[in-house]
């Protein structure tokens, strides 16, 4: 089995510092984890830091957080696929809805960035989720549904994306979904994946919202979870270390 395979089957434990951290608490947490990289391979460890911190990383997989959906030129303050390719990042976050809400980004936007990164091999890790008004109306899986129809590009397998299923309502509130909403959302995504995008079928599909060290272990061996995306707890190496502990071997 090729490399590319073995890791695309373990589950992606994944930090996201979002505007958070500075150089110097990025190495010491580097550095922290240099043991815990060997001792738990079990899961794929990645931390997404702040564009400037990226290069802090030596010892834990780089991702971003965002990237440009053009190739290059005049686009001030962007950053391009090809940029981060050269950075060694191997995942970028697209389409958080942080994103989505604070700057705008639709799923046409997300579209362009996954082929951009996509073309520079990078996996891009596509953020859906409802917010709880949706959820309240019964809308959660037909807007997950069309936020991955919509954001994902046909050249997706398995392999080479990833999925996080992140409802909005769960973001930094401290209240994660019910293991119940996960099974059931995760289930749904897979059927659909298995129908519309053969070729993705087998995609990871990661949870996101207020996942701890308390809720880890049962939300990360649900099943159809096949990893976590980390916020708040992934600033502290202990929170973050705890998590990926947890997934069951
Ligand atoms: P949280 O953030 O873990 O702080 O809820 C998750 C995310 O925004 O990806």
């Amino acid at each position: 089995m090729n490399q590319a395979r073995v890791q695309a089957m373990k589950k992606l434990i994944a930090g996201n510092w979002k505007m958070n951290g500075n150089g110097d608490t990025a190495e010491a947490f580097d550095n922290d984890m240099e043991e815990v990289l060997n001792k738990y391979s079990h899961v794929e460890w990645l931390i997404c830091p702040p564009f400037p911190y990226i290069a802090s990383l030596s010892n834990l997989q780089r991702g971003a957080q965002d990237c440009s959906a053009y190739d290059r030129g005049a686009y001030t303050g962007e950053v391009s696929a090809a940029m981060l390719a050269d950075m060694g990042c191997t995942y970028c976050i697209v389409g958080h809805s942080e994103r989505r809400t604070l700057h705008m980004e639709d799923n046409k936007l997300v579209r362009n960035k996954v082929k951009q990164l996509l073309s520079h091999n990078i996996r891009p890790i596509i953020c859906v989720g409802e917010t709880l008004e949706e959820r309240e109306a019964g809308q959660a899986y037909e807007v997950v549904s069309r936020q991955i129809l919509e954001s994902l590009s046909d050249n997706i397998t398995s392999e080479n994306a990833v999925l996080a299923y992140e409802p909005v309502w769960a973001i930094g509130t401290g209240k994660a979904a019910t293991l119940c909403d996960v099974t059931k959302m995760h289930g749904m995504i897979r059927d659909l994946l298995k129908s519309s995008l053969a070729t993705a079928a087998k995609m990871r599909i990661l949870y996101g919202g207020s996942v701890k060290p308390s809720n880890a272990a049962e939300l990360l061996n649900a099943d159809n979870v096949d990893g976590a995306l980390i916020g708040s707890a992934s600033l502290l190496h202990e929170d973050f270390i705890a998590i990926g502990k947890a997934v069951e071997i």
